[in-house]
């Protein structure tokens, strides 16, 4: 197995904004390669819980084994976070989830999720699922395929790729993401050609086709809400905007809870906020992180706090 590299984002701010207890019990419900778990696991004492969770098998193994010398207890769950209420029944202090891809996922080129690599359609987090994104491209209809892509992947050409994509497997099955990016190449205007790299977006779209990603986090969200004690933080770091709008409009709907129509002058529902927004704006890499880690740059975190 190749190297496990992994640089976590906004780890001094997750940390800070978990605010740790020694003796609470946390959740990373994207270890990785346990850049953030670590962090965790060093400031609980003994008394403290760590619960890891990750879908990646090789993700798994890794954090298991990086956070084995640290003197917390832990459980770990190797399973789509958005299922934790099935394995966790004890309410936590805090719970940190970072959403997307490891580099290692990202770079290593057997997985299929890169665009700048040739290798077989894939893109599963979760190897044992038989869903992937050979199966997108090969059996999506036309309009299944240009709205994934136009939805997930915000991609202006899509119903071109679309229908490159099905006339292209009528010849034959399409089984490398380089046939895919051929297709995607020729279904674009040779100006936009010279932007982006010119599959980044549907490449994107099919990811989170194949992982179930938005769903995922949104089950996930109320998971973890359920799951936290008052008092209790919860941080969330999204990479695209689909991501950071699913996360910023739960956070809304767990403050505006008052149900009085707009014209009432004072509240009289009675219905009290449940949590506590702790990032009116998210937090953004500084200047410092963006230069030494490029992939942080559309990294935001947003935290709220459960009353
Ligand atoms: C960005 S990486 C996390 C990196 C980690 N914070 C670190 O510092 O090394 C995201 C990880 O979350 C996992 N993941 C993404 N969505 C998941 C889900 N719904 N359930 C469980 N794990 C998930 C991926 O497999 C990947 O290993």
């Amino acid at each position: 197995m190749m190297e496990f590299k992994h640089v976590s984002v906004l780890l001094q701010e997750c940390i800070d904004g978990l605010a740790i207890n020694c003796d609470g019990i946390y959740v990373d419900a994207t270890m990785g390669g346990a850049g953030h778990s670590r962090k965790i696991c060093e400031k609980l004492s003994e008394n403290g819980m760590f619960i890891g969770v990750d879908r990646d098998e090789e993700a798994f193994a890794v954090a298991t084994g990086r956070l084995a010398d640290t003197c917390c207890q832990k459980q770990f769950i190797r399973s789509d976070f958005r299922n934790i209420g099935d394995y966790v029944t004890t309410p936590v202090d805090g719970i940190l989830a970072d959403l997307g891809v490891s580099s290692y996922q990202l770079d290593n080129k057997d997985r299929g999720f890169s665009y700048r690599e040739d290798a077989p359609l894939d893109m599963r987090m979760d190897q044992t699922s038989p869903f992937s994104a050979k199966t997108v491209v090969n059996t999506y209809s036309v309009q299944q395929l240009t709205q994934i892509i136009s939805t997930y992947g915000e991609e202006k050409f899509a119903l071109s790729i679309a229908k490159n994509i099905v006339k292209q497997r009528e010849e034959k099955e399409i089984e490398t993401t380089g046939e895919l990016i051929e297709i995607i190449r020729r279904s674009m205007p040779a100006k936009s050609l010279r932007e982006k790299h010119p599959a980044k977006r549907t490449f994107q779209a099919i990811r989170i086709e194949v992982n179930g990603e938005l769903e995922s986090l949104k089950q996930g969200l109320k998971s973890f809400f359920d799951l936290l004690k008052p008092g209790g933080r919860m941080c969330i770091i999204t990479f695209h905007s689909l991501e950071d709008r699913i996360v910023k409009e739960y956070f809304k709907s767990l403050v505006n809870v008052c149900t009085c129509p707009p014209e009432f002058p004072v509240c009289v529902c009675g219905k009290k906020p449940l949590a506590k927004i702790i990032t009116r704006k998210p937090i953004l890499p500084s200047p410092d992180e963006l230069e030494q880690n490029p992939r942080s740059k559309s990294a935001k975190l947003r935290i709220i706090e459960k009353l």
